[in-house]
C-alpha cells in the first residue's frame, strides 16, 4: 500500500516536461548563496526568499515537487499559509532534505560520510504531518589519488539504504543522491569509473535493505571531466558516457534519473541534460533535480530587493522552461534569449 502510493509520486516527479527544484540548502550554504548577491543571511531574508521561489505563478508547468530545508518547511507566506500547503494547491509535491551534512570519515583523510540516521525514523513521522511526500539524501564522494576509498563508498551506500528504506517505512519516496563531485583534474574516464563503482555499490545496498526500486528517484551527478581537466569533455560526450554508466549500474525498475547540477552553468546544465533526452528510448526518465541551475537567475533577478519579485520569478519559470524543454530533447540554446520557452 505504501510503496505502491510512493511508486506514484515517484513517476508523478518525473512527469514528461517537468523535474524538481532543489530549494534545501542547509542556512551556512544558503548564507554562502545569498552573499554572492551581497544578501545578509536571516531567517526573514531566508523565508522571504524561498516564498518567492514557491509562489511562482505557473511553476507546476515544468515543476513537479520541490525539496525544501527542515527549516523551510516549517515556515510560512507572509499572509501566514505554510509552505508545504501552498504546493499542494498549486499541485506541485513538496520534499523534505532529511541528511544532517557530511563529517569527516575516521580514518580517511579527506573523505567524508553523511550523517543523520540517528531519530530519522521519528524526523520522518514528523516531516509526513508536515506535508512531505518525498525526500532526500546527498552523499558526497570525492576523486583524487585513490579516493573514493573502498570504506568510503561502503559506508555513503550502506547510509544511503538505511535512509531509504526508513523513508519507505514512512511512506514517502527516497531521493538517493550519490554525489561525485566534479572538482579535480581527471578526466571523463575516470569520473565514469568512479561514478559506475559508486552506484553498482548503491544498488547492492538498496537491494540487501529491501529498498523498493518502483518507490525511488536516483539523483546522481552526470559523468564529467574533472573542472581542472586540461581537455574538458563535451556535451555529446558527457551524455554519451553518462548514458554508458547508468545502463550499467541502475536497475531498470527505477522509474527515473534527476540530475544534480554540481557546479555546472545554467546552460551547461541544461544542454547536457537535452543532449542525454535526445538518446531516446532509455529505460527509465531523465529529468532534472537543480538547486544552483534554477536558481542563480533568480537569486541575480532579486538581489534582496523585494520590488524585483516579478523579474525573479519570470527569471525562475524561464530556467525552468528550459529544463521543461531538455526533458523532450527540444531546447536550443537560441531559447536562453527569447521571452518564451514554447
Ligand atoms: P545543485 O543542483 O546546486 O548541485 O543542487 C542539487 C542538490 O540538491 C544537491 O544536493
Amino acid at each position: 500500500m505504501t510503496n505502491r502510493s510512493t511508486g506514484h509520486t515517484a513517476r508523478a516527479l518525473v512527469a514528461p516536461g517537468k523535474g524538481i527544484l532543489a530549494a534545501d540548502e542547509s542556512t551556512p550554504t544558503m548564507a554562502k548563496r545569498l552573499a554572492t548577491v551581497g544578501v545578509e543571511s536571516t531567517e526573514e531574508v531566508r523565508r522571504g526568499y524561498r516564498e518567492i521561489l514557491l509562489t511562482t505563478p505557473g511553476l507546476a508547468e515544468f515543476v513537479s515537487g520541490v525539496i525544501l530545508f527542515d527549516e523551510t518547511i516549517r515556515q510560512r507566506t507572509g499572509d501566514g499559509r505554510p509552505f508545504p500547503a501552498v504546493l499542494h494547491e498549486a499541485g506541485i509535491i513538496p520534499g523534505i532534505k532529511v541528511d544532517a551534512g557530511t563529517k569527516a570519515l575516521a580514518g580517511f583523510p579527506d573523505e567524508v560520510v553523511t550523517a543523520g540516521l540517528d531519530g530519522l525514523r521519528e524526523r520522518f513521522t514528523e516531516y509526513v504531518e508536515l506535508g512531505a511526500r518525498f525526500a532526500k539524501w546527498r552523499a558526497v564522494l570525492r576523486i583524487g589519488p585513490g579516493r573514493p576509498s573502498p570504506a568510503c563508498i561502503e559506508a555513503n551506500a550502506h547510509a544511503l539504504a538505511r535512509y531509504a528504506a526508513l523513508a519507505q517505512e514512512a511512506g514517502l519516496m527516497p531521493v538517493v543522491e550519490p554525489e561525485v563531485l566534479m572538482d579535480g583534474t581527471h578526466d571523463l574516464d575516470r569520473c565514469a569509473e568512479v561514478t559506475q563503482r559508486v552506484l553498482h555499490a548503491v544498488y547492492d545496498h538498496l537491494d540487501r535493505h529491501r529498498v523498493v526500486l518502483e518507490a525511488t528517484l536516483l539523483k546522481p551527478n552526470m559523468v564529467l571531466s574533472g573542472t581542472d581537466c586540461p581537455e574538458p569533455a563535451d556535451d555529446t560526450a558527457v551524455a554519451a558516457a553518462t548514458l554508458d554508466v547508468l545502463r550499467r549500474a541502475v536497475p531498470a525498475a527505477v522509474p527515473g534519473v534527476v540530475f544534480l547540477s554540481g557546479g555546472m552553468t545554467e546552460e551547461q546544465a541544461t544542454a547536457r541534460l537535452d543532449a542525454l533526452n535526445r538518446q531516446q528510448p532509455q529505460p527509465w526518465q531523465l529529468s532534472f533535480s537543480f538547486g544552483r541551475a534554477l536558481q542563480g537567475p533568480v537569486l541575480r533577478a532579486w538581489a534582496g530587493d523585494d520590488g524585483r519579485r516579478e523579474e525573479a520569478q519570470a527569471a525562475l519559470l524561464h530556467r525552468a522552461g528550459l529544463n521543461g524543454a531538455a526533458r523532450y530533447g527540444s531546447y536550443v540554446s537560441a531559447m536562453e534569449t527569447s521571452a518564451s520557452t514554447v
